[in-house]
């Protein structure tokens, strides 16, 4: 894995979403495409990107990596929240699915039907991907978690107080994340330029969930200050 950095944010994001459209494009003979999506502040500019560019999404199937559980599907804090507020409010897709209470089991099963063309994917200063917190092992599948206290603290920013943080969620274990055909692993700022290049360059172990990317064939690592 070797880092791609860019000089902005923007032209990072504008390349991974010049990436998706022509993915999807060079895919035109499938009835189907299927985009893995990230919440966090690094995929903003992507789908901001993906928004403003009028390409056609309607045969774009997404899963999402994780939500919180014990959340309001309308709660502002939801990931799917946020997904309404920065993608899918102005882009139609064939449908989109979160990991919830009543479909985790089934997550990685419905994956299989729609294998992940495309993943994107942030990265937490400690290492983590989606909620695979260290010690995750790598045969993960999607499941409940109990969230860290430095994950809830990181996140409590959100919320008008620490008990209204979210104490579990669902995420897709690094297994469920390694079977995607292509990944676009991304890092704004400097605070996490010792920890991508830990993961990129260093051990592969479950101390840096990351890490495990080492072993897939085709990611892209792409950081800017
Ligand atoms: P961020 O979060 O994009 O808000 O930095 C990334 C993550 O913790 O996975």
């Amino acid at each position: 894995m070797n880092i791609k950095e860019y000089k902005s944010y923007n032209e990072m994001c504008k390349y991974v979403a010049e990436q998706i459209k022509y993915a999807i494009n060079f895919n035109f003979m499938s009835e189907y495409f299927t985009l893995g999506l990230a919440t966090g502040s690094t995929p903003i500019g992507i789908y901001t990107n993906m928004v403003a560019d009028g390409w056609d999404t309607s045969k774009v199937y997404t899963f999402n990596l994780d939500e919180y559980a014990d959340i309001s599907l309308y709660h502002s804090q939801s990931y799917r929240t946020f997904m309404h507020e920065h993608l899918f409010r102005d882009k139609k897709f064939r449908q989109s699915f979160f990991p919830t209470e009543e479909n985790y089991r089934n997550y990685d099963v419905m994956i299989q039907r729609f294998p992940i063309d495309i993943q994107i994917l942030g990265i937490g200063t400690n290492g983590h991907i989606a909620f695979n917190e260290p010690g995750t092992p790598r045969d993960s599948l999607t499941r409940k978690v109990e969230l860290t206290e430095n994950t809830r603290n990181d996140n409590s920013r959100f919320f008008e107080s620490m008990d209204q943080v979210p104490t579990h969620a669902y995420t897709m274990g690094i297994e469920s994340i390694m079977r995607a055909k292509q990944i676009y692993l991304l890092a704004n700022g400097k605070h996490k330029k010792d920890i991508l290049e830990k993961a990129c360059y260093g051990e592969v172990t479950s101390d840096i969930p990351a890490s495990y990317l080492q072993e897939h064939e085709a990611v892209d690592v792409l950081y800017c200050e």
